[in-house]
């Protein structure tokens, strides 16, 4: 495995790769970022693994400085895992003067994760567009667990033309149903193990609305109701299109539910996907 810290060794190095899948991460890698991994190997003879906490997607109070930064114990795992080449930029390189060129985004990235973390996305769709292209991939892998994200950098390659294939990874999770996030270190022991409540509760949504309760709203405020009794403070919870990620609506089938809450002083996100079977219409 080979560890590059320029841009100028890297488009070197990946002149002589025929199919380069990128798999983009800010380091702290769990296996969540090990399956995306396995994903990218699958489909390109290179893959390249990027660590750098990208400062542009942080707001001034949330928790850039102290964001775990694991980079040895990161590069062991991926070379246990036969990845090619890690892609390790310090900030002079990415940003080496302010990055005054942003990328303006659609509305739907003003929402949810948006709403709540503004500018967030625009940070890490500049970063990522940058990586692109500097690696150049034919793939790029993200994680269902950060859907939004997921569903911005989807629109964006179709929007601005890049021909690279986006490719989603399903969100890992610990025995419990806990997400695994970078963001679990900040759990004490007795928050760890209030932890999964975030996933039961979405779950016990995504099970009634199996059961035909489709009052989409309401779900969505007793969810909220559940958490708050719990001692959680949420953010949002949503029942989502899968298509638009805009508010889902009785009769439609494709839905995902979006949260994020605090436990203490961290934030979690997770997220679960719900399909209905469309009813087929009674012919009496
Ligand atoms: O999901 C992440 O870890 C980050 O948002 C990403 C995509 C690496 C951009 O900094």
């Amino acid at each position: 495995m080979e560890i590059i810290t320029s841009i100028a060794s890297l488009r070197t190095r990946l002149k002589r790769e025929s199919s380069i899948a990128l798999v983009p991460t800010m380091g702290n890698l769990h296996q969540g970022h090990l399956s995306l991994v396995q994903i990218a190997q699958q489909q390109a003879s290179c893959t390249v693994v990027s660590i750098f906490v990208n400062r542009l997607q942080f707001a001034p109070h949330e928790d850039f400085d102290r964001y775990p930064r694991t980079q040895t114990a990161d590069c062991h795992l991926l070379e246990k895992l036969g990845v090619d080449i890690v892609f390790l930029p310090d900030e002079k390189t990415l940003y080496p003067t302010p990055q005054e060129f942003q990328l303006l985004l659609p509305a739907v990235a003003d929402t949810l994760e948006g709403e709540f973390r503004p500018g967030f996305f625009r940070g890490v769709a500049t970063v990522v567009l940058k990586l692109f292209n500097i690696v150049q991939p034919q793939l790029a892998v993200f994680g269902k667990k950060d859907y939004q994200q997921l569903y911005l950098m989807q629109k964006m390659v179709q929007q601005l033309n890049l021909p690279i294939n986006i490719m989603a990874g399903e969100t890992v999770r610990s025995e419990d149903g806990l997400a695994l996030s970078s963001r679990n270190s900040y759990l004490s022991e007795l928050e760890k193990q209030k932890a999964s409540y975030l996933f039961r509760t979405l779950f016990q949504v995504k099970q009634k609305i199996e059961q035909d309760d489709h009052n989409f709203r309401l779900l969505e405020e007793c969810a909220k109701c559940e958490l708050a009794k719990q001692g959680w403070t949420v953010d949002y919870i949503a029942l989502q299109q899968r298509e638009t990620l805009l508010p889902a609506n009785t009769g439609d089938t494709d839905l995902v539910i979006l949260s994020a809450a605090w436990l203490g002083q961290t934030r979690l996100i997770d997220n679960l996907e719900i399909s209905i079977p469309s009813h087929p219409e009674s012919s009496e």
